[in-house]
């Protein structure tokens, strides 16, 4: 195992090659860290690593989702899914579709980003005649939303009457579908680390102006999670380190208490739990994004960069079905958008449109691709009360590795 001093310099490695942040963003940091480094002293010496980042991403005002820098395209720090081709908000909205054409009810969107998921599936939802009675929008970041009301008053003034953002998850009885891409990796994670059969947990301390990472005994919380884990996996080596997500297991069941009917989409980057408390991926997943570059370093600049880790999707599995979900798919994103129909939306792309076709087969490779989001990004399916199979997942099930 590194000392914490080597990681220390390992990280100081990773990120020399980074852009320099100018001297606004720089102090927008700062003052991140100054609050940071309060919250420490309050604390009694430090935080739990979970903390820090709920902190680094969502700090009023000041947080890497809650401040207003560009954090998505080829402006920000990363792009995602909905950001890179409309194709991919097509192909969602022949799924809700079917789901609306069954159950009837609304669409609800969680993490909405810019909203450019929201405008280009309501958009094609529109021009298949197939609105839903209303677009429910849930997210944790104010400026987001604000962004997201600004961009579809933009694009869909007349619709505006069926969009709504909810402060929480929505009341008891939900039909439709519910989406949430890229949500999950940006919740906070504990990290742990295996130490002579003990659990340690990561911490966030502060010496003067700067935050180190620091490994402290667990709190009863992350330890009876991860003596769970490695109880299960008993293969796991003295010093493997990686992450667990406390909040995305709540946040599931906190849905389906209000789920009556429909199909819920988890779509992310993730691995099934065998995949990723695997001994060799014995650092975890976690992972920060700026300016387009990857690297493994949580304590860069705070609040001017994103920090996600990756998805179980065994837990989530495990949560739907002990909620009474019936867990309906567990696919790759290219054959979810494939199993949608994105074929036969390339087919009625006109190649004499020179340009938007040419758009269109970019962002087709980039979703499609399995060395771009193709087979990183997975989907997995939820439905309670839908009588028909879920389009998506009819090219290509993988539920047996979940
Ligand atoms: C990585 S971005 C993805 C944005 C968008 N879905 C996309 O694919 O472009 C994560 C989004 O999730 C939001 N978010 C994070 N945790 C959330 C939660 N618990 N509930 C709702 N939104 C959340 C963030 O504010 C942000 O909008």
């Amino acid at each position: 195992m590194p000392s914490d001093s080597s990681a220390h310099r390992d990280q100081r490695a990773w990120t020399s090659g980074l852009p320099e942040p100018d001297r606004e963003m720089l102090r927008q940091s700062e003052n991140l860290v100054e609050l940071i480094a309060g919250r420490i002293d309050h604390a009694g010496g430090r935080l739990p690593f979970d903390q820090f980042m709920e902190l680094a991403l969502y700090a009023p005002g000041l947080g890497y989702y809650s401040a207003g820098s560009r954090k998505f395209g080829e402006s920000g720090d990363f792009i995602t899914a909905p950001e890179t081709s409309n194709v991919f908000a097509r192909c969602l909205a022949r799924q809700c579709r079917q789901v609306l054409e069954e159950v009837g009810g609304d669409v609800l969107e969680f993490g909405a980003g810019s909203g450019v998921l929201a405008a280009d599936l309501l958009a094609e939802l529109q021009a298949l005649g197939s609105l839903p009675d209303r677009y429910l929008i849930v997210d944790v970041s104010p400026d987001l939303k604000a962004r997201q009301k600004a961009l579809l008053q933009q694009r869909l003034p007349a619709v505006m009457d069926r969009i709504f953002w909810l402060d929480g998850f929505p009341e008891q009885g939900f039909r439709g579908s519910v989406i949430a891409n890229e949500v999950l990796d940006a919740m906070p994670v504990h990290r742990f680390r295996v130490d002579r059969g003990r659990v340690q947990e990561q911490y966030v301390e502060a010496a003067g102006k700067r935050l180190r990472l620091q490994w402290g005994e667990a709190s009863p919380l992350l330890r009876a999670a991860a003596e769970k884990l490695l109880a299960a996996n008993p293969g796991l080596p003295d010093g493997f380190e990686s992450e667990l997500n406390l909040r995305s297991v709540p946040w599931l069941q906190a849905m389906s208490g209000c789920f009556a009917a429909g199909l819920m989409l988890i779509i992310d980057y993730g691995y099934s739990r065998a995949e990723y408390y695997h001994p060799q991926r014995d650092r975890g997943t976690l992972m920060c994004h700026y300016r387009h570059r990857a690297h493994p370093d949580p304590l860069f600049c705070p609040g001017l960069q994103d920090i996600t880790a990756h998805v179980d999707f065994t837990a989530l599995a495990e949560t739907a079905l002990d909620a009474g979900l019936a867990v309906c798919g567990y696919t790759t994103q290219a054959y979810f958008l494939l199993s949608c129909g994105l074929e036969q939306l390339l087919a009625e792309s006109d190649p004499g449109d020179v340009k938007r076709h040419l758009m269109l087969t970019q962002g087709v490779k980039r979703l499609l691709l399995p060395s771009e989001m193709g087979e990183r990004f997975k989907v997995l399916g939820f439905t309670r009360g839908l009588k028909s199979q879920p389009i998506g997942f009819s090219l290509k099930d993988m539920r047996g590795r979940l």
